[in-house]
């Protein structure tokens, strides 16, 4: 613990003179990653999803991931040849087990959100082909239909990057948060519907004033808020976070991986986190995949990743973390 204390106030000693900012960036990781490991070992012994590893555990992931590619079908201009498709995702194999988070970072276009939506199959078969094999609960994820697809279709869910755009300005609060209940008929009055809205809103931190008004009266952390709201609505295992927190401020992007941290604790929720940012994935992650033009150049615990990357971009990707 002493040393634990020790670490944490080094990372704010001066560095030498041409020291490089990624060094410090690295350290400033460090500091998360240790920080986040003594505060669990100092305030609980309860375990927590945060700090579980490896070996705890169960031997079946929840969601396995097996050689998974995403190729987009050009738009091809008249009279012209058909260009070459896109190879969003190529390849990438990766795993998750129950009540865990894999962090999964890469730079922008590197195929990261691909890989997200595609496990949840909302990639149209026109847009793309998708192949490989993605097994969520023993189910076969790119093959399955009927009721088992709508069953999947309610395990798994996603939080947007972008609040404000993933939310109907025209609805309010408590119907945006309920209409998945509808759309799966697991409630139809409007009294049930209201209720368990406000239950949600209320699980995420908001009031329950909140459900009659419209999603352009709140900021962009409460906005979240609902969205997390909505996406627990059919009470999911598994959740896409898709940058989360890439679009608020940096003061009100810890209150919401506290909740999302919450949340997993309490309701056993598996989460793919997805973001460019290593700070924010060193916070939340038991694992950590790197992702570069569509496929996977390194993935492992986070501590290892962190310590010890062996990929160069990996190297790159820590010294970009901002100085403290
Ligand atoms: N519907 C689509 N049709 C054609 N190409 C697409 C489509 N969606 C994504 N792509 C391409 O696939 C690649 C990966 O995109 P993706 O959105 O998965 O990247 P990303 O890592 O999530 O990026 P960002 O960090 O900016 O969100 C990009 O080259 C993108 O242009
Ligand atoms: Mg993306």
């Amino acid at each position: 613990m002493r040393g634990s204390v020790f670490y944490f106030f080094s990372a704010f000693l001066p560095l030498p003179s041409g020291e490089r900012a990624g060094v410090r960036g690295l350290r400033y990781l460090r500091l998360l990653l240790h920080a986040n490991v003594s505060y669990h070992r100092a305030v609980t012994t309860q375990t927590n999803p945060a700090n579980q590893t490896d070996t705890a555990a169960p031997p079946t992931p929840l969601l396995d991931v097996r050689d998974l590619a995403v190729h987009f079908h050009p738009r091809s201009a008249l009279f012209s040849k058909t260009p070459d498709p896109v190879r969003a995702v190529d390849g990438v194999s990766l795993a998750i087990h129950q009540g865990q988070t894999l962090g999964l970072v890469g730079e922008s276009g590197s195929g990261k959100t691909t890989v997200g939506r595609a496990i949840l199959r909302l990639i149209p078969l026109t847009s793309a082909s998708v192949t490989g094999r993605v097994t969520f609960d023993s189910a076969n994820v790119l093959t399955a239909r009927g009721d088992q697809l709508q069953k999947l279709r309610r395990e798994m869910q996603i939080i947007f990057q972008d609040p404000a755009g993933s939310l109907n300005p025209r609805m309010r609060v408590w119907k945006i948060v309920a209409e998945p209940l509808l759309v799966h008929k697991l409630a139809t009055k409007p009294d049930e519907l209201r209720t368990r809205a406000v239950q949600l809103l209320e699980r995420c931190g908001m009031p329950a004033s909140a459900a009659d008004r419209y999603p352009h009266q709140f900021s962009g952390g409460q906005r979240q808020r609902i969205g997390i709201a909505r996406a627990l609505a059919l009470d999911p295992k598994f959740i896409v976070c898709d940058e989360p927190t890439s679009a608020l401020d940096v003061s009100i992007q810890s209150q919401i991986i506290n909740l999302l941290t919450d949340l997993q604790r309490d309701l056993g929720l598996t989460y793919l986190f997805i973001s460019h940012d290593m700070a924010v994935v060193s916070h939340t992650c038991q694992r950590i995949a790197v992702m570069l033009r569509g496929k996977l150049v390194e993935q492992g615990p986070r501590e290892q990743i962190i310590e010890d990357p062996q990929h160069a971009y990996t190297r790159e990707l820590l010294s970009a973390v901002p100085t403290v």
